[in-house]
């Protein structure tokens, strides 16, 4: 296809961008909470063995096809099974990506209207008041073209930075906006853990209550720790594809699931230590970011700086995820149907921004469209990916190497790079395998749950 396809500029460049595209929301605002009312140390431990065993084991998968066919993921898995089905296993993955970023460029816009908000010194008046918070959200987001103004916005911002290529573009923002996301995050976690009663936070969010751990928190574990690193549907196939041979891709996948754990956690410190200090709510679970904290930031000294940096970070980090996600789509364009970067982004990112604008409207702000089962359009779009096709995309991947292209082949790639070889074939083909069990456990699970009304676990 292309001979002259694009290339990170630096290894370093590459593991931040990857692991720009695996923190986001899911670190800073869904893990914090869902550890919090999942047991806390209990559902950390269970999330990192889910990390380490599934999660690490197709970051490298995605990775090696990337890079060996230096194709986003249909040439991929074209070009590895060619005249086979493998193909639409790549188009589940283009597909996935035009579902979540019509969300998650709605939630990108409202972060960016919590930015306005707090620099203006919005928060004040909520200052220690949740309900009158959790007014000023609902409103905002049940509104009809409040959240689509920003959420135009938030979308216009990734079309640029896609438009402006693998280097120029991804490269350079993730390179400058991953170190402020550390660097801001862990100013946040001192500030809160100096607090008068921070340390609560650390031992609400540290301390295994094994009394919380239930069946459902072990499979919520278990998706999460797809989402966070950016799985199943090709992104690190993509990111890969840009890859020369020299990389070490165990390392650098390492690194990615070093990063973007040490980040949730940051995460979790910075806020539980500040909702501790001010007595709020601790398990309020999803309002926790849009609700709770827009009622304490303001109780600190130079709360509207500490909000702001805040809703920043939050935004430098959706950012750097969402242009992952609309990079899969632009790179389905440009290597399978020799569109320009320009063209391929500009469109799809029109044609995202406007399914987009209608999972807003589904929250209320006009159209109601309730989606099957009774759900609104937005809550239909993240069910669908998240309990579907993220798994199901991540345990076909890891089927296609163990049954179709075959372990030897895979290894021979990740070889290269590498000086000597850290890990063995029997240890990644036992990994894969059981990657593959569980997340099609967990997918059975779900399938039950909705068609017969059998729950298989509790
Ligand atoms: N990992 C990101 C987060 O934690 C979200 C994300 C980016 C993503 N690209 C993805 C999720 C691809 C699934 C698939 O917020």
């Amino acid at each position: 296809m292309s001979n002259q396809r694009e290339q990170w500029g630096s290894k370093l460049g590459f593991i931040l961008a990857a692991s720009g595209s695996a923190v986001g929301i899911g670190n800073i605002w869904k893990y914090p909470h869902m550890a919090g009312q999942n047991g806390g140390a209990a559902f950390t431990v269970v999330y990192l063995v889910c990390i380490l065993v599934v999660g690490l084991s197709i970051v490298i998968a995605e990775f090696v096809i990337g890079r060996r066919t230096q194709l986003s993921p249909v040439g991929a898995f074209e070009t590895l099974a060619p005249k086979t089905n493998w193909k639409w296993l790549g188009f589940l993955g283009v597909a996935s990506a035009f579902v979540i970023l019509s969300f998650y460029g709605v939630v990108g816009g409202w972060i960016m209207k919590y930015v306005v908000i707090s620099v203006t010194g919005g928060f004040k008046e909520l200052a220690g008041d949740p309900d009158s918070a959790g007014n000023v959200f609902n409103n905002f987001i049940t509104g009809t073209w409040s959240p689509i103004f920003f959420q135009v916005i938030f979308m216009t911002v990734c079309i640029w930075v896609i438009v402006n290529g693998v280097k120029g573009g991804i490269e350079k923002w993730s390179k400058i906006m991953m170190p402020l996301i550390i660097i801001l995050l862990g100013m946040l976690a001192v500030r809160g853990m100096t607090l008068p009663g921070g340390m609560e936070g650390i031992s609400f969010l540290f301390k295994p209550r094994f009394e919380d751990l239930t069946a459902s928190s072990v499979v919520l574990a278990l998706g999460h720790s797809f989402f966070t690193l950016s799985l199943g549907m090709g992104t690190m196939i993509t990111y890969g594809s840009y890859l020369g041979r020299k990389q070490n891709l165990l390392n650098s996948a390492l690194w990615v699931i070093t990063l973007d754990t040490a980040i949730a956690m940051l995460a979790g410190v910075a806020i539980f230590t500040t909702v501790f200090a001010l007595g709020a709510n601790p398990a309020e679970g999803p309002g926790l970011i849009f609700v709770v904290l827009p009622s304490v930031f303001p109780q600190l000294d130079a709360g509207t700086l500490w909000g702001t940096l805040f809703f920043f970070l939050l935004f430098m980090a959706a950012l750097t995820s969402a242009i992952s996600i609309l990079e899969v789509v632009t790179a389905y364009f440009i290597d399978q149907k020799g569109w320009t970067r320009k063209k391929a982004t500009i469109r799809f990112g029109l044609v995202i921004t406007i399914v987009g604008a209608f999972c807003s409207f589904s929250l209320g702000g006009g159209i109601n469209i309730t989606a099957f089962l009774g759900m609104s359009f937005f809550d239909f779009m993240d069910y669908l990916s998240s309990k579907y096709m993220l798994p199901i995309g991540g345990m076909l991947t890891a089927i296609f190497i163990l049954k179709k292209w075959g372990v030897n082949q895979f290894m021979d790639e990740l070889k290269s790079g590498m000086n000597k070889m850290t890990i063995s074939k029997n240890l990644i083909t036992i990994l894969l395998g059981i990657a593959a069990s569980i997340v099609g456990f967990i997918i059975l699970i779900e399938i039950f749950d909705v068609l017969f009304g059998i729950k298989l676990i509790q």
